[in-house]
């Protein structure tokens, strides 16, 4: 329990404990060609989930639709909402919630729900797909960017291997990586009331680029990643140097920059598109 008498809700200090904001600047470029791919037009509702700091709501934005991010770490939160304002964004705003429950949000109330690399990460897959459906209105659409179990591009693998070397997760903990097999995005919105033939998956690939050697790069993902900081701290009793190792040896071999100074490093997603 914390001071609070509050259950610590594990999700979100994952997300508040590091600064995920570092990482997103190394990801703009994709988030702004992913948005341009998404028929935005000014005046579309959109919900932008799990938003982060706005790597595609700032572009959503900036096409000239209404956007509300919502995010469940405060951090990032007022990081999005700074944002917005530097650059007078004022059909922007960003608000903290959980995407498992949008309570706070009515039916039908987006034209577009867009979550990249976002609702995957929260608890309970079914409410998520339920409460994304609910909040889209009939005609409107829900994208998202999933990661994919045991692709073997980066972030996959980053996470894979820093949950090798994190404690076990509690019973019932079902991998954010499930939302990139079609098989369980079917069966999560089939049960939400979507049936098969509105859903399409596709895959498609997100750019990591870093101003920096692709070790500075993994330096990032060790101070300011959640996962990757949870894996750390887990395996400082013996077993860091190993753990850097493998993670040296992945940034190395998926950098296909040739200069010394700019790391890149693609990744595949799967691209999840619902109509409601
Ligand atoms: C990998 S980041 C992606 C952020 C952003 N979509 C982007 O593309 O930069 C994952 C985000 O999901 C948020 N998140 C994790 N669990 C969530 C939940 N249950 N509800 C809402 N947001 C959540 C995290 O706080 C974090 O901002």
């Amino acid at each position: 329990m914390s001071t609070t008498d509050q259950p610590v809700n594990a999700n979100r200090a994952l997300w508040e404990k590091g600064d995920f904001t570092r990482i997103a600047e190394t990801m703009r470029e994709s988030g702004e060609e992913l948005v341009g791919k998404l028929g935005v037009t000014p005046g579309t509702a959109v919900l932008d989930l799990g938003s982060g700091d706005g790597t595609t709501a700032v572009p959503e934005a900036q096409l000239g639709a209404d956007v509300l991010g919502v995010d469940i770490a405060a951090n990032l939160v007022a990081a999005g909402n700074a944002r917005a304002q530097s650059l007078g964004l004022t059909n922007l705003r960003f608000q903290e919630g959980d995407a498992s429950d949008l309570n706070e949000l009515a039916d039908d109330s987006f034209d577009l729900v867009v979550s990249i690399f976002g609702a995957m990460f929260a608890p309970r897959p079914f409410d998520v797909a339920k409460e994304t459906v609910r909040v889209t209105r009939p005609g409107g659409r829900i994208v998202m960017g999933n990661w994919i179990a045991n692709d073997p591009t980066f972030v996959a693998q980053l996470l894979r291997i820093s949950a090798s070397y994190s404690p076990p997760p509690p019973e019932g903990f079902i991998s954010p990586v499930t939302w990139g097999v079609e098989e369980h995005v079917v069966e999560r919105f089939g049960a939400a009331g979507v049936p098969a033939d509105r859903i399409s998956c596709e895959r498609d690939t997100y750019t990591f680029t870093f101003k920096g050697t692709p070790s500075e790069f993994l330096d990032d993902f060790r101070q300011y990643y959640g996962p990757t900081m949870n894996a750390y701290a887990a395996a400082a009793s013996g077993r860091e140097a190993e753990l850097h190792a493998e993670l040296e040896a992945l940034v190395g071999d998926l950098n296909t920059s040739s200069s010394d100074d700019l790391t890149v490093i693609p990744a595949v997603f799967l691209r999840v598109t619902v109509s409601v």
